[in-house]
């Protein structure tokens, strides 16, 4: 059977282990009807509740439906899907069906990241609808990808009329659920620098709740997701519905329930940052928005991401491959640091098995060297009085080192492309190019923060510039891998919509660059994970997770960002205790067995002041992290128990060959106190799996579970479960 249903007007999406539905009202509205578990025949309809007679109140018979694409006006009291204004200033429009159109496969969008998909595995339903009084088109494209019980939307806008229209709103999926007898609660990831992806769980009440990105890009405040589960959704129990938005600018997120008991769930570009102007004849994209549904909770909800992400989203040519263990400077020299320091880095750092020496922040300016965050941003020159020699030089010294396998180091290298300090010869020179806002030949005064702006990606001369410096430095010299960093958010800018044509600017040159340096290994950063969103996905295979390098706060933030995002995309390094975030004293085969469980393992260490001890334990650890590596970047992800749950966190990966690895932690000594048993979940029925030189069947591992002897602080257990 398709994947996609079409009886008449009513249209089905099924994926392996859920549907979605709708159709077309008697006056030509798109009804919804379904999303959640799988379902063959029509659903029964939701009742009508009578409009006027004896029923008063605010709400119209257009409020009391499930609408599939709620535009303004109208009736609907609900926010709006899509609100465009046209004419003389109306924002009223109605979308009515036109037609209907069944493609195999899933392309991408134009300028825009998207998920893709071959005809074996997405089939597209474009629905068409007319505004005929304002001459406006909207084309619903809706994907489905089985295997993923996910279902992705996006729309275009064509203006058929002879004025232009300004979009003003443009969630890009929108869904009415309907009355949920038991409730909904709301799931968001939410925090700050250096503590990104904190799980914030909330009962959906009446009326609006939602969160939101206003900083231009997705941010460290909150992540661009919306988990929508029961009440007693578990891991591996209950109804659990993600939405997460291929995007990287400012968003919104929100449920909405109105009085009827509806549920509204939007999610898409933040309409305070959208006034998009739409000439006659031409249109405006939405960035799409993927919502999968479970039935067996948020485990396999994150597992649905996961794979998506994984196959149909990243387009790197690293995604599918382990990556090199990597040595970065930043913990361990900040600005403070000469060629001779890098070199005696890599040096020993290839003695112990790293294959990556990756040189941080502080390597360039001449005019106004880099030597702190002050100065030097945007000059993209060597400073060759900190390396004598240039960066070639080095880079070709570096090369020259083999680690104990016998393989050359190679270099990676980070930027920060999209700002500039305006102590810099690029601000000297193109001050125009920074965004700032003003009026009446005034300027409000500009907003720094860390002594830097950000460059106007919107304007096609900064895009060009960037393609042009990067590019120049990465055909010059022999880069394997660049840590692309961002460190402010866009404070001012000076129109609504500029952010959205700056993040059109961005892909364009991130999209340039990576199809023109397809091998290296690109990992994208803003100040940690304020940019940890399916938008950069496409291009970069993953992102720094977070500044805070603490093992403790790191499983809370890695556990939070592995609720939409595959932990192949996560980076995590072994730093220094006490940890330069925190304070925090920690043994190093914790911090090393947290930083295990991302698909980029690394060190932020000097490896000038390892101990005896450390010398002797590092290249194990190593050699663990490479063994494990295939089992992050292949597996899937099972989380046993999640660290704000409990003092005894666990996650195990299944490699598809059905092999796995455990890696158990426990947080704090208790006195006292049983450990509890580490219940394993995905294993095949029936199989034996050998567990640390014992055999048990898989039964045995679900129920009983595995128990380990746990002594003091910060412990940690890696355990390999092979299928017999
Ligand atoms: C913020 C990043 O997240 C850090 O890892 C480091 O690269 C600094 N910027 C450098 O300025």
């Amino acid at each position: 059977m398709s994947a996609v249903q079409v009886e008449g007007k009513r249209f089905t999406l099924h994926g392996d282990s859920s549907s979605y539905s709708f159709y077309v009202s008697e006056h030509g509205d798109l009804i919804h009807s379904h999303f959640g578990g799988a379902s063959h025949s029509d659903p029964s309809p939701a009742p009508v509740i009578p409009d006027g007679g004896w029923l008063q109140g605010n709400s119209t018979a257009y409020g009391r439906a499930q609408r599939e694409f709620p535009d303004n006006g109208n009736g609907d009291f609900g926010l709006p899907a899509v609100r465009v204004r046209h004419g003389a200033g109306t924002t009223v429009t109605r979308f009515l069906y036109d037609s209907h159109q069944v493609v195999e496969g899933k392309k991408g969008l134009e300028g825009l990241p998207a998920t893709f998909g071959d005809g074996k595995s997405a089939t597209t339903l474009l629905i068409t609808l007319k505004d005929k009084v304002a001459r406006l088109t909207a084309t619903l494209s809706y994907a489905v990808f089985p295997a993923h019980n996910a279902f992705v939307r996006s729309f275009k806008i064509y203006n058929g009329s002879d004025q232009d229209v300004v979009v003003e709103a443009a969630a890009s999926f929108s869904v009415d659920l309907g009355h949920a007898a038991e409730g909904r609660d709301m799931l968001q990831l939410s925090g700050e620098w250096a503590r990104e992806a904190q799980i914030i769980t909330r009962r959906v009440q009446s009326g609006f709740q939602g969160f939101q990105s206003l900083t231009g890009f997705s941010s460290h405040l909150h992540n661009p997701f919306l988990g929508l589960v029961s009440p007693h959704t578990t891991e591996t129990t209950g109804d659990a519905y993600g939405f997460s938005l291929v995007y990287t600018g400012s968003f919104s997120a929100s449920v909405e329930r109105n009085a009827t008991g509806i549920d509204r769930v939007l999610i898409g570009m933040n309409p305070l940052q959208l006034d998009w102007t739409v000439s006659p004849g031409k249109s405006f994209t939405s960035p799409e928005a993927v919502a999968v549904y479970s039935d067996k909770g948020l485990g396999q909800m994150s597992r649905h991401f996961h794979r998506l992400y994984r196959d149909h989203l990243s387009k790197s040519s690293w995604t599918h491959k382990d990556r090199p263990v990597l040595i970065n400077n930043w913990e361990a020299t900040y600005f403070d640091f000469d060629e001779e320091k890098i070199y005696n880095i890599a040096e020993k750092a290839s003695e112990i098995g790293c294959s990556l020496a990756v040189l941080d922040d502080g390597w360039f300016g001449t005019k106004y060297p880099r030597n702190s965050d002050s100065a030097g941003l945007g000059d993209w020159k060597v400073n060759e009085n900190k390396l004598r020699g240039g960066l070639d030089a080095l880079v070709q010294r570096i090369g020259k080192l083999k680690n104990d396998r016998g393989e050359s180091i190679k270099f990676g290298l980070w930027v920060e492309p999209e700002h500039v300090n305006p102590a810099s010869e690029l601000f000297e020179a193109h001050p125009e190019w920074t965004l700032h806002a003003g009026a009446n030949g005034q300027e409000y005064p500009r907003v720094q923060q860390r002594n830097q702006y950000i460059l106007d990606l919107s304007q096609v001369a900064v895009q060009d510039h960037l393609i042009k410096v990067i590019g120049d430095i990465l055909s010059l010299t022999a880069i394997s891998y660049v840590k692309w960093d961002c460190n402010k958010a866009m404070e001012q800018l000076p129109t609504p919509s500029v952010g959205h044509a700056y993040i059109l600017g961005l892909y364009r040159v991130v999209d340039t660059l990576t199809t023109r340096f397809p091998d290296i290994l690109w990992e994208g950063c803003a100040s940690g994970g304020g940019r940890f969103d399916p938008g950069l996905l496409q291009y970069w295979p993953g992102s720094w997770t977070s500044d805070c390098t603490d093992p403790v706060d790191r499983l809370h933030i890695q556990t939070g960002t592995s609720l939409v995002y595959p932990p192949s995309s996560m980076s995590g390094h072994v730093s220094a205790s006490p940890n330069h975030q925190t304070g925090r004293e920690t043994p190093l085969a914790f911090r090393a067995h947290v930083a295990m469980l991302c698909g980029s393992f690394g060190l932020e260490l000097d490896p000038n002041h390892f101990s005896a001890q450390e010398k002797k334990d590092i290249p194990g650890l190593i050699h663990l992290s490479e063994r494990i590596s295939p089992y992050i970047i292949q597996g899937d992800l099972y989380r046993l128990a999640r660290p704000e749950q409990t003092n005894w966190p666990a996650f195990l990966y299944l490699k598809p060959d059905g092999s796995g690895v455990l890696l158990a932690y426990q947080i704090h000594n208790k006195i006292n106190t049983s450990s509890p048993a580490i219940r394993l979940q995905g294993l095949e029925p029936g199989r034996t799996y050998k567990v640390d030189g014992v055999e048990y069947k898989e039964d045995t591992l679900l129920s009983a579970g595995l128990r380990f002897p746990w002594k003091g602080d910060y412990q940690s257990k890696v355990v390999f479960i092979d299928r017999v």
